[in-house]
């Protein structure tokens, strides 16, 4: 597989830390030509300093990190410092960025690197609220038949909601963003709670993650000791869900992945179940497929992957 041209459009959050992580630590099969922060799991302000943070913890500080959108399109932002914590990347102790972020909008670069680079060569990996990537969507309608693919996390089906009953956290932040994307026309891939919450940090996988023993390792291994216990108390889980990673995964390993390609609507007029991710996965409608929705993972092989390949970091 030719190496894969991506723009990481990110919450940072340590499980988007994490596929940050993965992307830098896997040069062979990814160019990370940027990354673009949006608010989510913590306002703007903090994500785009997170992810800076997380490029220094790479030694990457040559990485572009541009600042997107603050708010979602037509909705009071919502974020999940009760998951993530204050910081958004509580956990380990990381010092402030030095590298600067850059001055474009995030939104524009993202339309400006999709025009500049060949048509069907940029893929987009949101790893949270949809905000940036439908505004460059609806600013720049033309850049949609030359995006290769958007390959995100979000959404659930059979897994249900994680942040109301009914929806995942990042569509049900933006739902009327996640709406313009999934109804954009551009090839999706879309990791889901079905699978995210299969890949699930067990004690012997975060030591794993420590016994690396380099700062990225132990970095990790605390970032994930951290953001566990709101899944271990909600769902009685083995361990944090390592949802954002799965992205990135699967760009190296889609082996390690299995889905259907199926028809997926959001939900966006009813409040009692704002953000849905209705997927049609018995295929019982007539409506057209959209999006490769995912409902497994090997999360030995996933976890083999991201160990190793934290480890050359
Ligand atoms: O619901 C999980 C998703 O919401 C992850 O991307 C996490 O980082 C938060 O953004
Ligand atoms: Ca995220």
């Amino acid at each position: 597989m030719s190496k894969q041209k991506i723009i990481i459009d990110t919450d940072p959050g340590q499980d988007d830390a994490v596929a940050i992580l993965l992307a830098l630590a896997s040069p062979d099969e990814i160019e990370v030509l940027g990354i673009t922060a949006v608010a989510g799991n913590v306002p703007l302000a903090l994500t785009q300093r997170n992810a800076r943070m997380v490029c220094e913890l790479a030694g990457r500080p040559d990485i572009r990190v541009f600042a997107g959108c603050d708010r979602p399109l037509g909705r009071d932002l919502v974020t999940a410092e009760h998951v993530h914590g204050k910081s958004g990347l509580d956990g380990p102790v990381l010092p402030d960025p030095v590298m600067p972020l850059q001055e474009q909008h995030a939104v524009d670069f993202i339309i400006d690197t999709v025009r500049e680079h060949a048509s069907g060569s940029v893929t987009l990996c949101p790893l949270g609220p949809l905000t940036n990537v439908a505004m460059a969507l609806e600013k720049a309608p033309d850049i949609a038949p030359r995006i290769r693919q958007i390959v995100l996390m979000g959404g659930a089906y059979f897994e249900v909601g994680n942040i109301t009953p009914s929806a995942e956290f990042n569509i049900y932040v933006d739902p009327q963003a996640a709406r313009i994307v999934f109804r954009s026309g551009v090839p999706l891939v879309v990791m889901p709670l079905d699978v995210t919450h299969k890949a699930l940090v067990t004690a012997a996988r975060n030591d794993a993650f420590r016994a690396i023993g380099s700062p990225v390792g132990i970095a990790v291994a605390q970032m994930t000791e951290f953001f566990e216990r709101f899944d271990k108390e909600k769902y009685g889980s083995l361990g944090a869900p390592l949802h954002d990673p799965c992205v990135t995964a699967w760009l190296i390993r889609p082996d390690l992945f299995t889905g259907r390609h199926v028809n997926v609507e959001i939900e966006t007029q009813s409040e009692l179940t704002m953000g849905m991710t209705v997927a049609d996965w018995w295929r019982v409608t007539r409506r057209a497929p959209n999006a490769l929705f995912m409902g497994d993972v090997d999360a030995d092989g996933f976890f083999d992957l991201l160990t190793e390949r934290l480890a050359r970091l």
